[in-house]
């Protein structure tokens, strides 16, 4: 069997901080979203793994390689556009060929691993597998109409979804859905959508299986999801300091403190991670915060956020929460007169005052 994991797209839910960064990239406790999805393949013993770029960009590559890390061989599928799900299995087959794959969108998070997926898939002999999970609002996915425990049909973003339950963007097939998705036409935003090529697999007598992802598991398309996530993941971490804590600064909880790290007359409730080189002083750091490398918290609180690399929150007066916080970012009290608040802010960021 063999893997292909997408990482192409725009991100255009996530601005600005996907304006300067593959969102495939941002960090979930300060471990790119992409290593969760190629750790999940990696443990379920697959070792070619393609994965589809923007042809445009080479960061997701850079980040990545080879696949060493991992003991995986990497490939990289360049996709000119992002024309579709649909259209990134079509242009995956001289990768896929004859072979069973497992299709992981990159930006999808899943507690649990993905071996039950696979084993259930090759028991009962399915052409399509597909992963559902309950959510709150299946308009934004594809969604599954399901009937006497069979799924009848799938529909891709629905105004009026039959079921409650999204489609997960962990799929498993074989050689068929190559039929589907060269057979299928774009849908009327542009897509090659996959779910019409599972609609087409459905109709053509295929055999379309599912599981229910009972656990937890998120596509990470927006900024809430991204800090969800982390606090997941954070949920789950064990501490381990290997940075320096003084003796007028405590912890409590899971607590991870990278090399390099000094922590001064502060306190860090976790979960949560400081990276290397940073230095948080006089502040306190909240339960599912993750901090990156090479960042300074000095005189200010901050809880149930995502700070990214080379930051600097310094003497800010009120405690920032729920933010997400993209590299180079400083977040400082203004000095003099007037007493004004100060902002230099790319297009689309976004900033609410107390
Ligand atoms: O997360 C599950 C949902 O993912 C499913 O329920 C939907 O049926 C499926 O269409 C998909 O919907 P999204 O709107 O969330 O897809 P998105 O455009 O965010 O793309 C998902 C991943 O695929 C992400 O890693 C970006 C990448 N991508 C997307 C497109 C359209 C590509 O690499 N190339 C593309 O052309």
């Amino acid at each position: 069997m063999k893997a292909l994991i997408t990482s192409g797209g725009r991100g255009t839910r996530l601005r600005p901080i996907t304006h300067t960064q593959n969102k495939h990239l941002i960090p979930i406790a300060n471990k790119p979203i992409l290593y969760y999805a190629i750790e999940a393949v990696a443990e379920a013993g697959i070792k070619q793994i393609g994965i589809v770029v923007n042809a445009d960009n080479q960061d997701v590559a850079n980040a990545i390689g080879k696949g060493e890390k991992w003991g995986v061989k990497i490939q990289y599928i360049p996709q000119e556009a992002p024309l579709g799900l649909a259209h990134v299995v079509k242009i995956s087959q001289n990768f896929i060929k004859n072979e069973p794959f497992i299709f992981y969108l990159g930006d999808n998070m899943v507690v649990g691993g993905i071996q039950k997926f696979i084993k259930k898939f090759e028991s009962e002999n399915s052409n399509c597998h597909l992963t559902l999970s309950k959510v709150k609002d299946p308009s934004r996915f594809g969604v599954p109409e399901i009937k006497k425990n069979q799924i009848i049909g799938v529909k891709e973003k629905p105004a009026k979804p039959k079921s409650d339950f999204a489609v997960a963007g962990i799929y498993l097939y074989d050689s068929t859905i190559f039929e589907a998705v060269n057979s299928i036409k774009p849908s009327p935003r542009g897509e090659l959508e996959i779910s019409d090529a599972h609609q087409y697999l459905l109709q053509h007598g295929y055999k379309v299986t599912f599981s229910e992802i009972t656990g937890w598991w998120k596509d990470t398309g927006k900024p809430e999801d991204l800090l969800e996530a982390n606090r997941l993941v954070l949920s789950h971490q064990q501490g381990r300091i290997e940075g320096r804590l003084d003796k007028n600064s405590t912890i409590a909880g899971e607590v991870v403190i990278g090399k390099g790290t000094q922590i001064k007359s502060s306190h860090i409730r976790g979960p949560a991670i400081i990276g290397e080189n940073s230095l948080v002083e006089n502040s306190y750091v909240g339960p599912y915060t993750s901090i990156n490398n090479e960042t300074r918290i000095i005189n200010s609180e901050i809880e149930f956020s995502i700070v990214m690399e080379n930051c600097r929150i310094e003497n800010v007066g009120i405690r920032i929460e729920s933010s997400i916080l993209g590299s180079n970012v400083d977040i400082i009290k203004a000095k003099g007169i007037p007493k004004t608040h100060r902002f230099i802010l790319g297009t689309q960021s976004q900033v609410e005052l107390f």
